[in-house]
């Protein structure tokens, strides 16, 4: 296959200017080169201090936003207004949103479908919960969370605008990431279901990264996993870590 490597940074609620420059700071000095997509997601707020801070290469995700075009919707965000200021990526039904703000799977495609229409490029986090793994239910949930999104993708040539994320939340921000044949067989289920359900195209074409504890020590095994495509890190992204799990793919 020849999907190019993804790595997110999502800096989750962390951060100040300071951090986010010190971040920054760093990730200038990386040796990108062509081969791999490096996406970074500070909080809203910072936005435009990383993207005017950012080397050439890299880009911006936000975290979340809404569905429509403008309005009445107070702490809301299109993704026009993204646009806007020169955000090229968002984080769409992370499972923090899920769970905390009890996103259910229609509004999340409901935003998937709304940012693709805007060009908007759309990391799509879908993912387990332990008592769902425990209960066998793991394919059932990924699957049922994918379907919902790629119902409200009618062109296909959106896919190659989506990114999808697999993060067990068993394994976000636990420390305990899903080994590399755990993670592996989970994109087999989702690659499959694409072939079978939108296209052989857009399968072998979309990338399915991992996300879920995420680090430097554990990032090598996974990264040569044939269907793990890069990560979407969480804590990890913070720190200097990052810059050699982004070196897995360079
Ligand atoms: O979006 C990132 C994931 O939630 C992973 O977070 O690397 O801190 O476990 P983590």
């Amino acid at each position: 296959h020849n999907r190019k490597p993804f790595v997110g940074g999502n800096f989750k609620m962390n951060g100040s200017r300071a951090m986010l420059k010190e971040i920054i700071d760093r990730l200038n000095t990386l040796e990108l080169k062509n081969h791999v997509e490096v996406v970074i997601s500070p909080p809203t707020l910072y936005i435009d201090q990383a993207h005017k801070s950012v080397r050439e290469g890299i880009s911006i995700a936000a975290q979340n936003a809404f569905n429509c075009t403008k309005g009445a919707y107070t702490g809301e965000i299109s993704p026009e207004q993204l646009k806007d200021v020169g955000v090229d990526w968002v984080i769409l039904g992370h499972s923090e949103r899920r769970e905390i703000f009890k996103e259910a799977d229609d509004f999340v495609a409901s935003k998937v479908a709304h940012a693709l229409k805007c060009d908007l490029k759309v990391i799509a986090c879908i993912g387990e919960k332990l008592e769902e793994r425990e209960a066998n239910k793991t394919e059932e949930v990924v699957i049922r969370q994918l379907q919902a999104i790629a119902k409200n993708i009618d062109d296909e040539k959106k896919w190659e605008i989506v990114v999808i994320a697999y993060e067990p939340v068993w394994a976000i921000g636990t420390g305990k990431v899903a080994t590399p044949e755990q993670a592996q067989e989970v994109h087999v289920i989702i690659r499959k279901w694409l072939a079978e359900n939108v296209s052989e195209k857009v399968a072998q074409e979309t990338r399915i990264i991992y996300g879920g504890s995420v680090n430097d020590a554990n990032s090598p095994e996974l990264a040569k996993q044939l269907d793990i495509d890069g990560f979407l890190v969480g804590g990890a992204s913070l720190t200097e870590k990052f810059i050699k799990i982004i070196e897995c793919f360079i």
